[in-house]
């Protein structure tokens, strides 16, 4: 069957094939909860590093792209150390209001030290949330708007965490998925494959990361395709999806509408 068309065969709210929307060989949670906690005191160092400060531009896409807008609710899922959460609290402004849920204490612990000491009087609307992405804590129609940065990757169970940011949206409200892409061209896999083996894991074992950072090839690989990151969405019960390729496509965002 075309992989296009399992999403068509789906009714609304029953469960796809699991095993499609999966992840990568690190099988347990806690694995990767211990893993980002070890990343945490760098993560943004290397990240400024590895891109040449380019994710900064790729993140502020992100946020435009889900619509967020002044006096909003919002939620940046994966927050990790707070990139798009401060984003986020920029745009909804001091009336607006902003969650960051993580699951590891560590990288929450870097954003709250981050909105402390970038003092901007607009971040006192942040909340850091220590949290599963795939039963969070809300009601459900809660946020006007979600990012995810660089984290449905690494969710175990994707199509759970897609259930539950469908549930916590408020119809006609958009969750906007940033992360790197995998893309079905050859060149684009062999570019940045070369660039983890060559740069980024190099980078990283100067920093003690090196078995850390060899995780994200596989971890890309494990990952779904535009295509599927689309039909998870449609699965998950979003009435439109559409996934665009960035930065020469090695990178994709979906933008996903309740
Ligand atoms: C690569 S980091 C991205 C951080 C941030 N969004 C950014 O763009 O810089 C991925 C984050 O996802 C978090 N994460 C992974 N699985 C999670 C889950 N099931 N629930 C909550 N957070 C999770 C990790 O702890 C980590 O902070």
């Amino acid at each position: 069957m075309a992989s296009s068309h399992i999403a068509l065969l789906l009714l609304p709210g029953s469960r796809p094939p699991l095993s499609r929307f999966r992840g990568g060989p690190v099988r347990c949670a806690n694995e990767r909860q211990a893993l980002f906690s070890r990343i945490a005191p760098v993560y943004d160092n290397l990240n400024d590093l590895l891109s040449l400060g380019q994710h900064r531009i790729w993140k502020r896409m992100a946020v435009s792209w889900s619509g967020a807008k002044e006096g909003d609710c919002v939620l940046d899922l994966c927050c990790g150390s707070g990139d798009l959460a401060f984003l986020l609290s920029e745009k909804v402004g001091s009336s607006g209001k902003v969650k960051g849920l993580d699951f590891s204490s560590e990288q929450l612990a870097v954003a709250v030290s981050r909105q402390y000491m970038l003092s901007k009087s607009c971040y006192k609307n942040i909340e850091w949330i220590e949290g599963n992405a795939v039963d969070l804590p809300f009601s459900n129609c809660f946020f006007d708007a979600i990012t995810i940065g660089f984290g449905l990757r690494n969710v175990l169970d994707r199509y759970k965490a897609m259930e539950e940011v469908y549930r916590v949206l408020k119809p006609g409200s958009t969750v906007s998925v940033l992360d790197f892409n995998k893309s079905d061209h050859e060149v684009i896999t062999t570019f940045r494959e070369w660039m983890i083996d060559n740069v980024v894991v190099p980078v990283a074992s100067g920093y003690g990361l090196a078995k850390e950072y060899q995780f994200l090839k596989s971890s890309i690989r494990g990952f779904l395709t535009g295509k599927e990151l689309e039909e998870i969405a449609l699965a998950a019960g979003f009435s439109s999806a559409k996934h665009y390729e960035i930065c020469g496509g090695l990178l994709g965002n979906l933008v996903a509408t309740r």
